[in-house]
């Protein structure tokens, strides 16, 4: 089957991405990407080509090379549609805030208007491709809307998860791990829709590296990949409240293990929690997947990887609080990072948020600075919580652009996100402008704990027993 058109349903943190590194890697083949947000698909085309709407190193340089010739943003969805022999959706699929699984499910409201518009536009045979992640069988609900809704054209569904992490999206594109297809390997029609996709990975993917199964372990797998990288985080996260009290050192620990090669070092960072789009989500939708099911153990066992998570944040906040002498009312707490990780100005469901939160409902006066995330970001992520009305978040929490600044007579200083550039920060400055005594809280065990203790600082690490000495050190300052 020869594929000279693409059409992608949804110009976000997946759709925008994945479709720039294939339309470079296939300048034969014409890419359009669609979307209903007019401001998004008008910031892909912006003239400045640094302007696009998503930050991510590397991102402009492709879009800078392939728009125009072979990739293009429209909002013109049954135009893209119409013309294109393959079809991939990736609209976002949160979790549902209403109803049944309420919490828990995934939404496939966005993904069932997708199935319905392309059956009422298709007047030729359609490949459909599955690229958010989406609870297993979701392929078949398609498969249902697409047979049964349509003009009696023929359809092949398949399922291609992304796996790119943000921040680091276009080096997980150009060079993946693995390429997953999923599809209807009992037919020909079906092996051949499989081939077409992977003819288009092939063209800068090793063969070796694309595999092909059916839909549902395809669909399954997303879930799985994710469900395991975040239970590594809980599982270090874990060990890392052990850590604090019994005086081992949670970096050490999860060195020792992780040149364990069956275990492996990467996904060992103890941290105030993991955020982002997909975790917490992908995890929740296994738990209801397993639960519909009647597996509830299946279910309780990965549940706890979320209710860890949880407890992390919370006990940071609440380590917070209880050290700065067990009130923050009225205190200056300062917010270095917002951001869900390093290298991205994307916050869905940054621990950060949720640390806020918690401190403004203790009375703190709450300052951040992030390097790219926006004011307005800010305060939506709060407002999004329904705690307090807008005004008292605004008037709680001050936005700053400058780290000196937000320092200035704080009583605290908390790291929410591992910014490579707080490392270089003249941390004798900062010292010298708090009020003392002069306390860190290092959510990403990013700091130099020794080298800020020696500056004067009380420094408190996730998962590290130096915490309970320089509290020592200070009572047995205090005494003497
Ligand atoms: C284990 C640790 O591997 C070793 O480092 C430690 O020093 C002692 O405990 P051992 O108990 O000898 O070693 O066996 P291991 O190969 O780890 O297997 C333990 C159990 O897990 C076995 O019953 C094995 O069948 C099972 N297993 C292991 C699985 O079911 N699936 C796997 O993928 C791996
Ligand atoms: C994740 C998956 O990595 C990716 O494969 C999938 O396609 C989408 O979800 P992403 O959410 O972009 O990607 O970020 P990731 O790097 O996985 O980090 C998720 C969260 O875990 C972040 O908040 C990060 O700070 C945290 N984390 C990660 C830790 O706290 N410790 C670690 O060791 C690793
Ligand atoms: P992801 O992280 O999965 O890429 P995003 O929220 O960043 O999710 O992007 C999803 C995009 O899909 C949004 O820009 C949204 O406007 C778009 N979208 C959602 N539903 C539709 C639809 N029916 N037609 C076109 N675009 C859609």
């Amino acid at each position: 089957m020869k594929i000279k058109n693409i059409c992608c349903i949804g110009a976000g943190y997946v759709g925008g991405p994945t479709m720039a590194i294939i339309a470079q890697k296939n300048p034969k083949i014409n890419v359009t990407v669609v979307d209903i947000n007019e401001k998004r698909i008008a910031a892909w085309n912006d003239e400045n080509v640094e302007n696009i709407p998503i930050y991510e190193p590397g991102l402009s340089e492709v879009v800078k090379e392939a728009r125009g010739r072979n990739l293009f943003f429209s909002t013109d969805v049954d135009a893209a549609i119409d013309k294109a022999e393959m079809i991939f959706i990736s609209v976002n699929t949160p979790t549902k805030t209403y109803g049944i699984g309420k919490g828990m499910a995934a939404d496939l409201k966005w993904i069932e208007l997708c199935a319905r518009q392309i059956a009422r536009v298709a007047k030729d045979d359609k490949i459909v491709i599955e690229k958010s992640t989406l609870p297993v069988r979701t392929a078949a609900a398609l498969k249902d809307i697409l047979d049964n809704t349509g003009n009696g054209v023929k359809y092949q569904i398949l399922s291609n998860p992304e796996f790119l992490a943000e921040g680091t999206a276009v080096e997980d594109l150009q060079a993946p791990d693995r390429v997953l297809i999923g599809g209807d390997i009992d037919t020909e029609e079906g092996k051949a829709a499989m081939q077409a996709l992977v003819n288009i990975y092939a063209k800068w993917v090793p063969q070796e590296s694309i595999l092909t199964t059916n839909v549902w372990s395809s669909e399954l797998s997303k879930l799985t990949a994710n469900a395991f990288l975040a239970q590594r985080v809980s599982s270090i996260n874990a060990l890392s409240e052990l850590c604090e009290h019994t005086g081992a050192d949670v970096n050490e620990v999860a060195r020792a293990i992780g040149m364990d090669s069956r275990i492996g070092p990467k996904f060992l960072k103890s941290s105030v929690g993991f955020g982002g789009s997909c975790f917490q989500k992908d995890i929740l939708n296994l738990v209801y997947i397993a639960k519909s099911f009647g597996l509830n153990e299946v279910a309780d066992y990965w549940e706890q990887v979320i209710i860890m998570n949880d407890h992390q944040k919370r006990r940071f906040a609440e380590n917070i609080v209880k050290t700065l002498y067990n009130t923050v009312s009225g205190k200056k707490i300062a917010f270095l990072g917002w951001a869900f990780k390093k290298d991205t100005n994307d916050t869905r469901e940054s621990a950060a948020i949720y640390v806020a939160d918690y401190l403004l409902n203790e009375q703190a006066e709450v300052v951040v600075y992030d390097p790219k995330v926006t004011e307005e970001q800010i305060y939506a992520d709060l407002d999004y919580l329904g705690t307090r009305s807008e005004e008292e978040n605004r008037k709680l929490v001050t936005v700053i652009k400058d780290p000196y600044e937000v320092c200035q007579d704080s009583h605290a200083i908390a790291v929410l996100t591992e910014w490579d550039e707080f490392k270089d920060y003249d941390w004798k400055k900062i010292y010298d402008c708090m009020l003392k005594p002069a306390f860190v809280f290092d959510g990403r065990n990013l700091l130099d704990t020794r080298e800020l203790t020696k500056t004067g600082f009380t420094v408190s690490s996730i998962g590290s027993p130096l915490v309970r000495k320089t509290k020592e050190e200070r009572k047995s300052a205090q005494v003497s």
